[in-house]
């Protein structure tokens, strides 16, 4: 199956495409133990292309992470042609502000950040509004892995096999009223274990929101692992949101509650500076940052500071898929 974007020619072969068999019948004996749930301390090495070209079997990282237990998983979704960033730089080049504002403070610090129990809320408008735990969760629907591109709005990108399933799983089976026009993502903001809630850089806690069509488009991706592994703590463990249309800040980490409202929600960075962030944030190579272009990115790992940056595309190159969610919109005063 070949999908052709309709503007930039990149493809989406299915992953054993573009992953040599051998590798890829190691990612389907992981995915199989995970699904089997016998995974247990069962660790995949899958820091970078390179490093799965060498374990045709599956290699225990001398880490700390436990692979995703209990879940039923297949290999699917939107997967992309290009070098997977390496899983130390995707662990230790982070954004995640309730642990500091420098990349390297997440990795750091969010040691802290207890993860069990967990639950995430549903709640507003909504016919089946519960408390999911996040076994429930984990179970609600079967688990993929896909390989999605990350676009920072400061004008850095990486490429990330995430490990989850569509937010729309969950939204159906809660049930929205008519009336939910848009879905409002409230992350953890626990003081006590996230050392810099409290600060002034934002309002806390951090709140991000897309719209209902968004919410449901099947990219959207209710994320519970990366590289076959449960998320490390700085990457917004235990569950977080991933939507690859659009700058990484919409990607909310840590979820507790997921709200459905009428009324658009007021987001974090939209609250500290609405001239600069708006609410859709859809990448978009031409319409700049009011302090910087937004027409290349540096790809983090692959791209030397100086090497020559790579174009910015629209929609992050998910036209094909998401652009008639803004058909008729104009994206330059809805940015
Ligand atoms: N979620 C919370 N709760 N707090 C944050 O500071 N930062 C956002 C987003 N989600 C952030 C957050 C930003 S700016 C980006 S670019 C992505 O997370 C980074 O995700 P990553 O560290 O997994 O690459």
């Amino acid at each position: 199956m070949l999908i052709k974007t309709s503007r930039d020619g990149f493809c989406h072969p299915l992953a054993s495409e573009i992953t040599s068999q051998r590798v890829y019948a190691g990612r389907r004996d992981l995915i199989k133990l995970m699904a089997t749930g016998v995974a247990g301390a069962a660790l995949a090495s899958w820091a970078s292309r390179e490093s799965q070209a060498q374990s045709a079997t599956l290699t225990p990282r001398p880490g700390k992470l436990a692979a995703l237990p209990g879940v039923k998983s297949s290999l699917a979704g939107a997967v992309t042609m290009e070098k997977l960033t390496d899983y130390k730089d995707a662990s230790s080049y982070n954004n995640f502000y309730e642990f500091g504002t420098d990349k390297a403070d997440p990795a750091k610090n969010a040691h802290t950040l207890k993860t069990s129990p967990w639950t995430v809320e549903i709640e507003g408008l909504v016919k089946k509004p519960a408390r999911y735990t996040l076994e429930d969760l984990l179970k609600l629907s079967a688990q993929e892995e896909r390989i999605y591109r990350m676009r920072c709005v400061e004008g850095w990108s990486m490429v990330i096999p995430w490990v989850g399933y569509s937010l729309s799983e969950l939204i159906r089976k809660v049930e929205p009223l008519g009336n939910a026009r848009y879905v409002e993502f409230v992350t953890q903001a626990d003081p006590k274990t996230m050392p810099f809630v409290g600060s002034r850089v934002l309002d806390w806690p951090y709140v991000e929101g897309l719209r209902m069509d968004e919410a449901m488009h099947p990219l959207t991706l209710l994320t519970f692992g990366m590289y076959g592994e449960v998320l490390p703590n700085q990457n917004g463990a235990p569950v977080r949101l991933v939507v690859p249309w659009k700058y990484g800040f919409k990607s909310g980490k840590s979820l507790v509650k997921i709200r459905f409202t009428d009324k658009l929600p007021a987001t974090a960075w939209n609250k500290a500076a609405a001239n600069e962030y708006g609410f859709f944030s859809n990448v978009n190579p031409n319409v700049d940052h009011p302090r910087w272009s937004q027409g290349t990115e540096r790809r983090i790992g692959e791209d030397g500071l100086f090497a020559k940056k790579r174009k910015t595309l629209m929609f992050n190159g998910y036209e094909a898929q998401v652009g008639q969610l803004y058909a008729g919109m104009d994206l330059k005063k809805n940015y």
